[in-house]
């Protein structure tokens, strides 16, 4: 499986034309949209599992991209490897980490290593691209796999009120000089996800130079409803099942729009 079949025609793959300006686009959408700041969520994360009876060292992050939680987890000790399916963001990832840190080229639901991880992570919104029901269940028991008994597995989603609300209405634009660009949202509730049309103008040949190449992407983002999600994973062998307000210590709410989901490898 490689891509999403229904998103392929006159779209090239979601991030292949925009890996390089994905660092810049995360600063905007943490000012613009409340999204946190990487080295945030690895303290999120650090505190998480500073209790543990086994300690946390090794960690994959699955739907890595460029590598900034990575690098924020190496900072912090931990042993790392990444995991994408996009080779643009792997190149990006490569770039900032150098070439000790595993990077692993694979598209969920598959986790094609052969070994154990003490935790498993996936930040930003990654697991809203999960086309369907069954590829959400695979990856379940893919993590389940790849993490060992009394390990963790952390995610964050986009939640199904966002997706229905400015993540599914509303346009944004953004400025920054030699990179603009427009954010295009629309909700489908029959299909229960939300197409993000991503527009963008980058100065062709660096800052100083007076003409943009314009690309554009489609980024289909599904919602995942709680209870799907507690099934998926308890039958995948998780338990100790959270949720909570953007990788803080409050739970969600009607309001909440970054949930994130701690869990435990029974
Ligand atoms: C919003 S970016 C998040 C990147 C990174 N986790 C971060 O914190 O910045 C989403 C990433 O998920 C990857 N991705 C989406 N669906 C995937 C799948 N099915 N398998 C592997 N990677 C996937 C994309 O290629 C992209 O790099």
């Amino acid at each position: 499986m490689k891509g999403q079949p229904c998103l392929s025609a006159g779209y090239p793959e979601p991030y292949a034309a925009t890996a390089d300006t994905y660092d810049r686009l995360v600063g905007w959408a943490i000012d613009q949209w409340g999204e946190r700041p990487r080295p945030h969520m690895a303290a999120f994360l650090q505190h998480l599992w500073s209790d543990r009876a086994q300690p946390i060292r090794e960690v994959l992050e699955i739907c890595c991209g460029t590598g900034l939680m990575l690098e924020q987890l190496a900072r912090l000790g931990y042993s790392v490897t990444g995991l994408d399916r996009s080779e643009a963001m792997l190149g990006q990832a490569r770039k900032r980490l150098g070439a000790r840190i595993p990077l692993v080229h694979s598209e969920l639901p598959e986790i094609p290593l052969d070994r154990e991880f003490d935790a498993v992570v996936c930040a930003a919104s990654a697991l809203n691209y999960l086309p369907d029901h069954e590829s959400l269940v695979r990856t379940f028991h893919a993590v389940a796999r790849t993490v060992r008994t009394g390990g963790s597995f952390v995610f964050d989603i986009l939640s199904a009120h966002r997706l229905r609300g400015d993540f599914g209405t509303q346009v944004w634009a953004g400025d920054l000089d030699d990179l603009a660009f427009i954010w295009k949202f629309e909700h489908h509730p029959e299909g229960r996800y939300s197409d993000l049309t991503y527009t963008q103008f980058l100065k062709a040949g660096g800052p100083d130079a007076d003409t943009f190449t314009a690309t554009r992407e489609l980024h289909r983002l599904y919602a995942l409803d709680h209870d799907t999600l507690r099934q998926a994973a308890t039958e995948a062998g998780f338990t100790d099942i959270a949720v909570f307000d953007n990788y803080s210590a409050h739970p969600v709410g009607d309001s909440t729009n970054y949930e994130t989901w701690t869990l435990t490898r029974a």
